[in-house]
């Protein structure tokens, strides 16, 4: 479904991601996991095309992407969230959501004048309504997002990711932030939209989260992979535990 191979990313002198390679399969919850600065986030920018891998290629469906833009990514079916929430906080919950479909809208800037558009625009509010009831959050539609509290905006921002129905989904740290209640949430909305067929690429330090739902683990340390496999292999990987137990994770 998505492969990055032999992906390196470097900022001046730092390398930042060094002949990575990651293989997702269709279907599955397959989480990147590794200790601050580990290059979990840079990766996900050069699968996004926010920034430019100087080495290797990255495809998917068997398909290149790495000369495309992000806008074009997206209308290959492949969203994604940010490790620091992005949404528009003087904007209605329900424009934010609109706004993951954008990309959907097959017509020009005249058609949009015409019975197209409101067409185009009765199935967006569908697909809105949707999203919402799946975290929901359906009552919430018309609130601003400015002021609503941090669970509840995490939650706008899967829906805004999932509105456009995409086949593969990014989500940076979700879980970050969240109490104990709302993360218990997301790992039941995360498992309903796997048996649904969504594939999710998970990047998450909340290891009881990442060992129960995911299918498979990739581990990252400075840059580079350092092991791959079922959670249950990686726990007992003896270079995993090193780098967790040196770290502040402490498992
Ligand atoms: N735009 C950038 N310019 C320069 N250096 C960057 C840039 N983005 C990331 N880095 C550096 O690349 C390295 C990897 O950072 P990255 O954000 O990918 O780590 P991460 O695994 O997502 O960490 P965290 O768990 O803290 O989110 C770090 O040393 C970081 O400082
Ligand atoms: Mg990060």
């Amino acid at each position: 479904m998505l492969e990055c191979r032999n992906v390196t990313v470097r900022f001046g002198g730092l390398t930042a991601v060094k002949n990575m390679n990651l293989q997702v399969q269709q279907g599955t919850i397959h989480s990147l996991i590794g200790p601050n600065g580990a290059g979990k986030t840079t990766l996900f920018n050069a699968i996004t095309r926010l920034v430019q891998a100087q080495e290797g290629d990255i495809l998917l469906e068997g398909r290149s992407i790495i000369g495309e833009r992000t806008e074009d990514i997206i209308r290959h079916g492949m969203v994604r969230t940010f490790q620091n929430l992005q949404l528009s906080p003087f904007q209605t919950v329900r424009d934010n959501i609109m706004a993951g479909l954008v990309h959907t809208w097959q017509g020009g800037a005249w058609s949009a004048l015409l019975a197209k558009h409101s067409r185009f625009m009765d199935e967006a509010a569908d697909k809105v309504r949707a999203a919402a009831e799946l975290f929901g959050i359906q009552n919430r539609l018309g609130s601003l997002v400015a002021g609503l509290p941090y669970g509840l905006l995490k939650k706008v921002e899967l829906a805004r990711a999932l509105a456009g129905n995409p086949s593969i989904i990014l989500l940076d740290e979700p879980a970050a932030g969240l109490n104990n209640d709302e993360t218990a949430e997301l790992d039941e909305i995360l498992t309903l939209l796997k048996s649904r067929g969504q594939t999710i690429v998970l990047v998450e330090h909340d290891m009881s989260l990442v060992m129960r739902i995911s299918d498979a683990v990739t581990v990252m340390n400075f840059g580079q992979l350092i092991a791959d496999g079922r959670p249950a292999e990686v726990a007992k990987n003896p270079d995993v535990i090193r780098v967790y137990l040196g770290g502040d994770y402490g498992a």
